[in-house]
């Protein structure tokens, strides 16, 4: 997707998002319903996000969702979206060593339908991506701000502001890259580094609170469903105004694939 063209059809496998002629426009679910209906309101990847911690737990942060909790959710959702590209995230200290992420991605593909699992963290987790990969489990990598890491960061906040901070993200991007991430994600960083980051990746890569230079977004459904009392910068709600979730959704689509979403005040600097 780094010359986006006119629109053309979504993309069905891991190999077409490399290949996607228009933003990739990505999505969370946690159940079979909503998985359903995104899927019809045609968002590209489902991802089945440990945020369901908070959205549909209501816990304050992401690193009490555990391993079953994830197979579970994502058997739902595959069993509501079952032609849909899912990513299923590795929950808090379940990819720590290359065996164990073996085995817990393991059950998301095969206990649980995902197609990509995905792994928070930057260099460190490079020969961990590589282990995957070798071993046919696609990967989408998570980069900038690290919700797993909330408790050493001491809030949710932008990163990659500094220069060498900056510099750091863009080297785990590339070092990732090369390890075999099949896909990244990129959370909360100023829209500058956002598109700096994939313009130095062949890798798509999926924006959260990262700009609209970048290959495609994704949001928490709840979010996008105007349900957080207390959004960020980066949310919009895609409700507000229309008559169904459904509309809400193909709204989001159409936003990200006409790079009208989001806008440069929905961002950082
Ligand atoms: O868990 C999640 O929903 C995520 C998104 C915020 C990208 O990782």
């Amino acid at each position: 997707m780094k010359h986006p063209e006119t629109p053309v059809s979504r993309p069905k496998t891991i190999p077409d998002l490399w290949q996607a002629q228009q933003p990739i426009v990505m999505l969370t679910a946690y159940d079979a319903s909503f998985a359903r209906m995104a899927d019809a309101a045609g968002v590209d990847v489902l991802l089945v996000g440990d945020s369901l911690g908070m959205v549909v737990q209501g816990q304050r942060d992401t690193l009490a969702v555990t391993l079953d909790d994830m197979v579970y959710h994502t058997q739902l959702v595959r069993r509501g979206a079952p032609q849909a590209l899912i990513v299923a995230d590795m929950p808090f200290l379940t990819d720590n060593t290359i065996e164990s992420t073996l085995h817990h991605a393991g059950r998301l593909i095969q206990e649980a339908g995902a197609d990509m699992v995905k792994i928070e963290g930057g260099a460190v987790k490079a020969p961990i991506i590589r282990a995957l990969t070798d071993a046919g489990i696609p990967v989408c990598v998570h980069l900038g701000l690290l919700p797993q890491r909330v408790r050493q960061l001491g809030g949710y906040r932008v990163q990659g502001r500094g220069a060498e901070d900056a510099s750091r993200i863009i080297h785990d991007a590339e070092l990732l890259a090369d390890a075999g991430a099949a896909l990244m994600v990129v959370e909360c960083v100023p829209n500058g580094l956002g598109t700096r980051i994939a313009q130095s990746v062949a890798v798509p890569v999926i924006g959260i609170g990262a700009g609209a230079g970048v290959d495609g977004q994704v949001l928490v459904m709840h979010d996008l469903l105007g349900m957080n009392p207390h959004p960020a910068r980066f949310v919009r709600d895609f409700l507000r105004g229309r008559g169904s979730i459904l509309q809400a959704m193909q709204a989001y689509g159409e936003a990200v694939r006409n790079r009208s979403f989001p806008a440069e005040h929905e961002g950082f600097v």
